[in-house]
Formats: C-alpha cells, structure tokens, sequence
C-alpha cells in the first residue's frame, strides 16, 4: 500500500512542518505501507484554470505541474492530509491541489490531521473537507486528530511535549491502512475487470 501524506501549508514559516515532523517518522512502525511526505511547496499549482473540470480533461493536463502532481497521486491508493485552519476552513493552496485533479483521487480513503494554535485545533477545517473529497469520490475516515495547542503539544522538531498524539496516530493509521486495503482490493479487482477509467 502507498500512502501520500500532503502537507497543506507553503508559508515560509509554518507550523505544519513540525506536525510533518512527528507524523512521519511514526510512520516507519507500519511496515504493510510505504509513507512519502508530499509538500505542496514542490508542486506549484497555479489557480486552476483549465477550461475543462479536471473529470472532462480525463489526465490532459496543460501544466507541467498538474501532470506531475497528476502522476504523484495517481500513483497512491490512500491519503493522510495535514491540515491549517485559515478563516474557519482549510488553505486555499490545498484546496486548489484537491481541485486540480479528479480520477487520481477516487474511491481512494483519506485521513486527516489538523492542527491550530488554539483549542479548536483545525476541527473546522477537517469538516470542510470532508464535503469536498466526498464530492472526490474519496472515502474520508471519521477518526482524525485535531492537533490543539500545537505550540505546547509539539516542538519544531516534532517531538511531542503535551498530549497523547502518538497514540492517537496510532489508531488513526491503523483505521486508515483497514480502508486503503479494502478499497484497493476492490479496485484491482475492477481493474481486472476493466470496469473503472483509470489514469
Ligand atoms: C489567513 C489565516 C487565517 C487563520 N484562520 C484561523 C482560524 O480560522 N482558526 C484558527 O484556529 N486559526 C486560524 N489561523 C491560525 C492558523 O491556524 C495558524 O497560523 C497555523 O499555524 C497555520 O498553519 P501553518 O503555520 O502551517 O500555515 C489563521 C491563520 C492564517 C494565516
């Protein structure tokens, strides 16, 4: 199983990086899956401007950045999402990343993880969210962390300093790699099929 861990922020200084920080080392204890960290910062996407949804352009993209994030995601069969709170909903960047492509997220599981500097820890966000991959055709997991304080709960090395969040991943990957396994069961056996469009 492949896992595509986005990281939502491109700020210069952010605090996404320490949540990366810690999830992705914590990762290396799931052996049945391999983890790669996809920053946002390496794939540019302009505002998305195709004159056709990214459903009718079926993969021709006209960016060389949409073809190569295209390729990244297509290549994942589940997703873990860390994502900021800006204005009570997530970053515009990363939801001009979901925007952007279309059959490389289908029937594809997504965990999220958000984080804020206050008590609400990002849950906001993640509500909105999960509106918008359902309309993905992705499967959004229930359990998520909304990482709160995420000053005092991790350092900027991602080491936690308050709060049981290991524990927490734990759980949440384990849910999220018992859905990357069924959904990617059913869609090779779709594959075999030849049922589904794939790209
Ligand atoms: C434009 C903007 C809007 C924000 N809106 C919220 C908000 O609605 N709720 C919240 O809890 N924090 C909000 N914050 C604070 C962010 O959660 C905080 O800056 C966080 O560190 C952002 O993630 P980043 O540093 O990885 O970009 C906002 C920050 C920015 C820059």
């Amino acid at each position: 199983m492949k896992i595509g861990v986005i990281l939502g922020s491109i700020r210069e200084i952010r605090r996404g990086g320490r949540v990366a920080k810690w999830v992705m080392p914590q990762l290396a204890q799931f052996k049945e899956a391999e983890f790669e960290l996809l920053d946002l910062r390496e794939y540019p996407l302009p505002f998305f401007d195709e004159s056709n949804s990214p459903e009718g352009l079926k993969g021709n993209y006209s960016n060389q950045v949409a073809k190569k994030w295209s390729e990244k995601i297509a290549s994942k069969d589940g997703f873990i999402i860390i994502a900021p709170e800006y204005n009570h909903g997530t970053s515009a960047v990363l939801k001009n990343a979901l925007d952007w492509l279309y059959y490389e997220w289908v029937k594809k599981p997504v965990a999220f993880i958000s984080y804020a500097p206050g008590a609400i820890g990002g849950t906001r966000a993640v509500e909105q969210l999960r509106q918008n991959v359902i309309e993905l055709q992705m499967a959004p997991l229930r359990e998520a962390i909304h990482i709160t304080y995420v000053l005092d709960s991790l350092d900027e090395n991602g080491q936690v300093l308050k709060g049981h969040w290991n524990e927490r991943l734990a759980k949440l990957i384990d849910e999220l790699l018992w859905w990357t396994k069924a959904l990617k069961d059913a869609q090779d056996n779709d594959k075999i099929k030849n049922k589904t469009l794939s790209i």
